[in-house]
């Protein structure tokens, strides 16, 4: 596997964040803000041709690979289009909501030293020779464009994509004070409908978001508003495929719970999102500011972890022939780390934060596993 250039460029850093060499153009610019990156799409070298491989069949949907990009990373369409055209085949439109919602001011998105204790993460300027042993941590607040962009966004995105591509959407409630449980599930399956309508071929309710403090951010840790929401979900799509996104649970009776009330109207689980832990500055300034000393770590330092989530819904499921397939998110930036999680009786392997740095990883993988 080839990386090409990738240590810093030295230049005096911006003030939020950490930057690496230019000569390396990842894909997503740290010195820029959301907004500037949302405008621009991805920032690629080239564009490499990738394999030819075999049709592949996942959710009961036909598809060039069992890989793909997690939520985060394709920001609307054109970043989608870019990664499809690089060999992606499932590409999960960043999350949306029911009305627009802005980001949180940068830095959104930091490097992190690798450490897989508990404890605080800290920012590095210095990403280590092998990017595919990076980790970092993000901090968004999941924005929004409003429905009106987006539904049509989504739309433009599925009529550029061939059939061999599953166009996954992403999305969360944005519940107000006073709201009812039902409220709470009908702002998801709204959201829910309007991306079927816009053509959807998969919907991903987000369950889990280390970054936000509100409701939705915690759904999965209860597992009845879990299951309504779900069976609202499902009321509102028809057969389309649902897929939920949950982050780590705190015990195996969670999980175990969890699977269980969701199994019947849920078609598969997505896990696990970004790990909270403090990201802090090596003087202990909290990299994102003091509202959210916690923030969603990624990457390598996720890995492990991720894989033994992986390994023990794979468990449950079978033990009780549940109908939930398995979307292992965590860490993959190379055919090792996918490689792991098949092994753990994952379905799929989604990538959140590599593609960023790593945008040749569908080609590469293709060439040396078009099985996968
Ligand atoms: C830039 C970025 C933004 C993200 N935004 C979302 C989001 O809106 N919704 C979501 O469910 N997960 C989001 N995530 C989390 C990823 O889907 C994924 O769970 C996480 O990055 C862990 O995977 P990784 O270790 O492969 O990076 C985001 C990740 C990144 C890198």
């Amino acid at each position: 596997m080839s990386f090409g250039p990738f240590q810093l460029d030295g230049t005096a850093l911006p003030r939020y964040t950490n930057r690496m060499s230019t000569a390396a153009q990842p894909a997503y610019d740290l010195t820029a803000t959301y907004a500037e990156n949302f405008e621009r799409g991805p920032r690629f070298v080239s564009t490499p041709e990738p394999p030819k491989v075999s049709l592949k069949w996942l959710l009961g949907q036909p598809v060039g690979s069992r890989f793909g990009i997690a939520a985060g990373l394709l920001l609307n369409s054109k970043w989608v289009r870019a990664y499809a055209e690089r060999g992606f085949d499932i590409l999960t439109y960043k999350t949306v909501r029911s009305r627009k919602r802005e980001c949180y001011p940068p830095p959104n998105w930091v490097f992190v030293e690798a450490d897989e204790g508990e404890g605080p993460v800290y920012v590095t300027d210095q990403i280590s020779g092998n990017p595919a042993d990076a980790s970092s941590a993000v901090c968004f607040g999941m924005p929004s464009m409003p429905p009106e962009f987006w539904r049509e966004d989504v739309a433009h995105c599925k009529e550029h994509l061939s059939g061999r591509k599953m166009l996954v959407v992403s999305v969360v409630a944005s519940p107000e004070p006073g709201w009812s449980q039902a409220q709470f599930a009908d702002d998801f399956s709204q959201c829910a409908a309007w991306a079927v309508e816009a053509g959807a071929d998969v919907i991903e309710a987000n369950f889990s978001c280390p970054n936000v403090c509100s409701a939705e951010g915690q759904v999965y840790l209860d597992p009845a508003l879990s299951g309504e929401v779900a069976r609202t979900i499902r009321g509102a799509i028809g057969e389309v495929p649902l897929l939920l996104k949950v982050a780590a649970f705190p015990d195996t009776g969670c999980m175990r719970d969890f699977l269980g009330a969701v199994n019947g109207a849920a078609s598969g689980v997505a896990l696990v999102n970004g790990i909270a832990r403090p990201v802090l500055h090596r003087d202990g300034r909290p990299a994102f500011g003091d509202d959210f000393v916690k923030a969603g770590v990624l990457g390598r330092i996720i890995h492990r972890p991720s894989v033994e989530y992986v390994r023990e819904a794979r468990a449950m499921v079978n033990e009780r022939n549940l109908e939930l397939s398995i979307f292992a998110v965590g860490g993959a930036s190379q055919a090792e780390d996918m490689a792991d999680f098949y092994e753990a009786g994952a379905d799929a392997v989604m990538m959140g934060s590599a593609p960023m740095y790593l945008p040749n990883l569908a080609c590469e993988i293709k060439a040396s596993h078009p099985e996968w």
